[in-house]
């Protein structure tokens, strides 16, 4: 399997077709994702957590092509949208399968998902529940609710990820009584059944100990509730971007995390719940790459390698400080590496995709270049910013390539502006 960046030299294709014919036929900057691989992530993720649920986190990477990999690999869906959720629907995933998240959820959206009859919907304040009561009152099979706990663990992630901990906007917090209080309001609305208790305490986290604290202080809370039939652990399993970058391993996770659970279970005499994770980065991340062509080399204090994309279709550097590497396709040519940093065009100074990155000393415009692990988060936090159209996404498979997503366009982006 590609594994990618973690060999040191980087292929010149990727499922079975080169990077060249990909930027010819699609042109640059353009996502290329490997369906083999995502399918293959899929499975080890349900292989490694066997008999558990494996709901894949879609805010990761959606289109319609990823719904249908996911429903044939038997994985669950995470939504946290209208538009999410549509998504689902238009491809006709079973909604048996589907599990609804959202911190604000509006009218139309728990409307759509009470309609589709989604299997889970996991709530997140206290007023939710009366507004879902008042939405499933009349119904014959009472909707099965989530309660998203926040159970005081800090995962040692970028702050914008680390969400088990108190100080930030997601779930109801044990410590002061508002997940009790939540989980009473469900208790008392006959059109609601309490499956279980949710959690997901971060994202890019390493190690499982984190898993391990918030899964036992969850048991502990469901212990006083007399035992629940659901444990949804979330997802944030890490991914290596670059060389030496550290990723989750799900044998790791599948071994240790589970088990803490039954010991908790144990000691507290209630039975073990079914457990659930949402993983969304490890299933799609390592599947994609970036291709970009070079616009302009600019030698002065640093060599910058100007590409034809940039924040638009990468924020997370801007936003995480997330590092990647960047390798030139072809052109062997033996030249000494130096140094460059590679950055977007847009018109901001923080608009970089790597920093200080190897490249032969002969880069030129023109060049091809591609960014591994960019599979998640990249297409689905893309921009407009500029008003830079957004890049297509291709599908990679036994030599084939074909678009998912097709280019946007200036006329697109020209669309919207309806004065
Ligand atoms: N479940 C819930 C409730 C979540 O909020 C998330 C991610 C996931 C699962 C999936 O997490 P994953 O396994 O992909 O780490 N945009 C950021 C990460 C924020 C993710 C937010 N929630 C990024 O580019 O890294």
């Amino acid at each position: 399997m590609n594994i990618w960046p973690l060999t040191a030299e980087p292929p010149l294709s990727v499922g079975g077709v080169s990077f060249t014919e990909i930027a010819e036929r699609f042109g640059t900057p353009a996502y290329v994702i490997d369906e083999e691989h995502v399918r293959h992530r899929c499975r080890e993720y349900r292989k490694a957590l066997h008999p558990h649920r494996v709901a894949y986190a879609g805010k990761a990477f959606l289109c319609r092509a990823m719904v249908r990999w996911v429903e044939e690999e038997g994985l669950w869906l995470d939504v946290c949208s209208e538009g999410e959720l549509a998504l689902a629907r238009a491809v006709g995933f079973p909604p048996e399968r589907i599990l609804l998240h959202g911190n604000g959820k509006t009218p139309a959206y728990l409307a759509a998902a009470l309609d589709y009859g989604v299997a889970r919907i996991v709530v997140d304040s206290a007023g939710e529940v009366a507004r879902l009561a008042a939405l499933t009152g009349d119904r014959h099979h009472p909707q099965k609710v989530l309660v998203r706990v926040t159970p005081a663990v800090d995962p040692h992630v970028h702050q914008a990820m680390a969400t088990g901990v108190e100080d930030q906007k997601f779930g109801l917090s044990l410590a002061s009584g508002a997940a009790a209080d939540a989980v009473r309001r469900v208790l008392g609305q006959p059109s609601l059944t309490l499956a279980g208790l949710h959690c997901h305490i971060g994202s890019q986290i390493g190690v499982p100990d984190g898993y391990e604290t918030a899964a036992r202080r969850l048991v502990a809370f469901m212990a006083e509730l007399g035992g629940l039939p659901e444990l949804n652990l979330g997802g944030g399993h890490a991914v290596a971007y670059r060389p030496g970058d550290r990723g989750l391993d799900v044998q790791t996770f599948a071994e240790r995390v589970p088990r803490a659970v039954a010991e908790e279970c144990a000691i507290r005499g209630i039975p073990e719940p079914d457990l659930t994770v949402e993983p969304g980065r490890a299933i799609v991340a390592a599947a994609g790459v970036t291709l970009y062509r070079v616009l302009a080399v600019k030698h002065g204090v640093r060599t910058f390698v100007v590409v034809d994309g940039g924040m638009s279709d990468n924020p997370r550097p801007a936003l995480y400080g997330s590092r990647y590497t960047v390798a030139r396709v072809g052109h062997p040519t033996g030249a000494r590496d130096v140094p460059v940093t590679v950055v977007g065009r847009h018109c901001e100074a923080g608009d970089v995709i790597a920093s200080d990155v190897p490249m032969p000393g002969d880069i030129r415009p023109g060049d091809l270049l591609v960014v591994p692990c960019t599979g998640a988060y990249h297409h689905s936090m893309a921009s407009n910013y500029n008003l830079v159209a957004r890049p297509p996404v291709i599908a990679v498979l036994g030599g084939r390539a074909w678009p998912l997503v097709r280019r946007e366009t200036v006329e697109d982006l020209l669309r919207r502006d309806v004065c």
